[in-house]
């Protein structure tokens, strides 16, 4: 006798929590997360690693303690690194009056370029070292590149020439791959070529391809002494949104992943990730390209401060929001986090 349709017992997969964990379509591994990193020169004020609000267990390094933190981390399963150099000067970066292209004194790298030299020296070969290639923690003003003589733009061309050199400086001291996260157009293309011509070909990129404008970058921006200033007259310019995407333009979205991918970035990446989690799925099923996302300080910050306060499982909701990221099509998680990761997909 067939028993009659009506009720399907859905319900007989889930009590026993060996099956539960063996019919899941989507499985994390500790070889998808890569751990950010700031970094920052000694100073009267900065002596030892700074705490950052909001972020549990990340801190400012010293040049000294990145090393001991990203060798403890290996410990931990840690084995990709995305690192942001805080240097100590900050510049003017704005175009001399008449000129298109002379700002002054221009970018040093250096500060960054040497931790990662340091860094790929105590970690050896199989330690991979990611570089944020940006200059908003270099400028005075606070934005990603070069402002414009009046101050209200940051001028495009120009910014995306010092870029590629920084690439190229951070690929020669040793990084792996560079991660331009200014939002200008034709940085990819530029960092490229720049690499190829210099013998850099196997140099990868990954493209801050899908980097909204968005609130979610709060404590970050206290870490990287980053924020653009507001009220610095004559700094026209208060805040990002003439350069990174709206929040609600799918098209423009989608548009900038494409051109990235066309310009040659290796590796695309989708920020922030939770509110931004549908795009991340149409375009990872769209592009076949490796996936990445940042659960941005924000993001992660949200969680922390909701576990301080006893109103969730931290560790957990970690998880269930990297579950849902890979569920979206990511196989590369950046999180402040990812040093916890093995020990938290394992409870
Ligand atoms: C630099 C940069 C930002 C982040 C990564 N690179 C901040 C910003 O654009 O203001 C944000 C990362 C985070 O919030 O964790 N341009």
């Amino acid at each position: 006798m067939v028993k009659e349709i009506g009720t399907v017992n859905q319900r007989r997969l889930r009590f026993n929590p060996t099956l539960r964990r063996m019919v899941r379509d989507v499985h994390l591994s500790v070889d998808q997360f890569m751990q950010p990193y700031f970094v920052a020169p000694v100073s009267e004020t900065h002596k030892a690693p700074a705490v950052i609000p909001g972020l549990t267990g990340t801190y400012r390094e010293t040049p000294d303690s990145l090393l001991k933190q990203a060798a403890a981390d290996r410990e931990q399963g840690v084995k990709s690194s995305l690192i942001f150099g805080v240097p100590a000067a900050k510049i003017p970066a704005r175009l001399k009056a008449g000129s298109r292209t002379d700002f002054g004194s221009g970018f040093d790298v250096e500060f960054t370029a040497q931790q990662i030299s340091k860094l790929r020296q105590e970690m050896g070969p199989d330690f991979f070292i990611a570089v944020d290639v940006c200059f908003c923690s270099h400028t005075e003003h606070g934005h990603c590149g070069v402002l414009s003589c009046k101050g209200d733009e940051v001028v495009n061309d120009v910014t995306v020439q010092e870029l590629a050199k920084a690439a190229l400086i951070y690929a020669q001291a040793g990084a792996d791959c560079v991660a331009p996260s200014d939002m200008m157009d034709g940085r990819i293309a530029a960092m490229r070529n720049l690499l190829d011509a210099n013998g850099y070909e196997k140099t990868l990129i990954m493209s801050y391809a899908v980097k909204f404008h968005s609130k979610f970058y709060g404590p970050f921006r206290l870490a990287a002494d980053s924020a653009p200033k507001t009220g610095a007259e004559p700094v026209i310019l208060h805040d990002r949104a003439t350069y990174q995407i709206d929040p609600a333009n799918r098209h423009d979205a989608i548009a900038c992943a494409y051109r990235d991918a066309a310009e040659g970035a290796d590796i695309l990446m989708l920020k922030p990730g939770l509110p931004y989690i549908d795009i991340l799925q149409k375009l990872s099923t769209e592009i076949q390209k490796p996936w990445a996302v940042y659960e941005v300080s924000g993001e992660y910050a949200a969680i922390e401060l909701m576990n301080q306060q006893g109103l969730m499982n931290g560790p957990a909701a970690h998880v269930e929001s990297w579950t849902a990221l890979a569920r979206a099509g990511a196989q590369i998680i950046i999180s402040y986090g990812s040093r916890y990761a093995r020990k938290w997909l394992e409870q």
